[in-house]
């Protein structure tokens, strides 16, 4: 049985596994491996997760798992980026879970703790041609607003993100 519940370090391991598992799986086709590395290098440390799942607040609400029988199969996470608008920062699932409704409960525990800090309207950014994300998030009732640069881009790469947005 599958369970949607706060990490706590005990996860960590989980999730930078599951995160970097779907990098590879999502992007491979839409950025390059010297991309790929350094945000999985900047964002999946272990120190990093650690730090994140213990210290929370109103603009990073923690890590949220999936777990089935003992293992993360799915971690999510967001925060307010204002008063009243709430971003959905990350979302990844075991390349080999997608599409069993995982990433629904995962949305709706990110969004639910969202909507108690005050949260009208919802924001996330999606890299361009991200076909195993955007139709997720159309079908979750978020609209295109406007592209703009990747996260993290250096000279040289022209990557583009996707900001969709949704009302609460
Ligand atoms: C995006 C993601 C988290 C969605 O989670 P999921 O568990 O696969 O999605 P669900 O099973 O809850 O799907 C919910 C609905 O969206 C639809 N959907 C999800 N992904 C879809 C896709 N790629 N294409 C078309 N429809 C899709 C499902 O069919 C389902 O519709 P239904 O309720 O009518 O059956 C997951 O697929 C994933 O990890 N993708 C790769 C990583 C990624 O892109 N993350 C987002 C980065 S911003």
């Amino acid at each position: 049985m599958i369970t949607i519940q706060k990490a706590t370090p005990e996860h960590a391991e989980g999730i930078a596994s599951v995160c970097i598992d779907s990098y590879w799986a999502t992007y491979d086709e839409l950025l390059s491996s010297e991309y790929i590395n350094r945000m999985i290098k900047e964002f999946y440390t272990h120190e990093r997760i650690i730090k994140e799942v213990t210290t929370t607040s109103r603009q990073w609400n923690g890590w949220i798992v999936a777990v089935d029988d003992g293992e993360v199969v799915g971690a999510g996470a967001g925060g307010m980026i204002s008063e009243n608008h709430g971003e959905l920062f990350v979302l990844y699932l075991d390349p080999e879970r997608r599409k069993e409704g995982i990433g629904t409960m995962l949305l709706d525990a990110v969004t639910e703790e969202l909507m108690k800090h005050g949260a009208k309207e919802q924001w996330v950014n999606v890299t361009k041609a991200n076909d195993k994300g955007i139709p997720f998030y159309e079908e979750k009732g978020f609209h295109f607003i406007h592209e703009q640069d990747e996260y993290g881009i250096v000279e040289g790469e022209d990557f583009k993100a996707l900001r969709y947005h949704r009302v609460l």
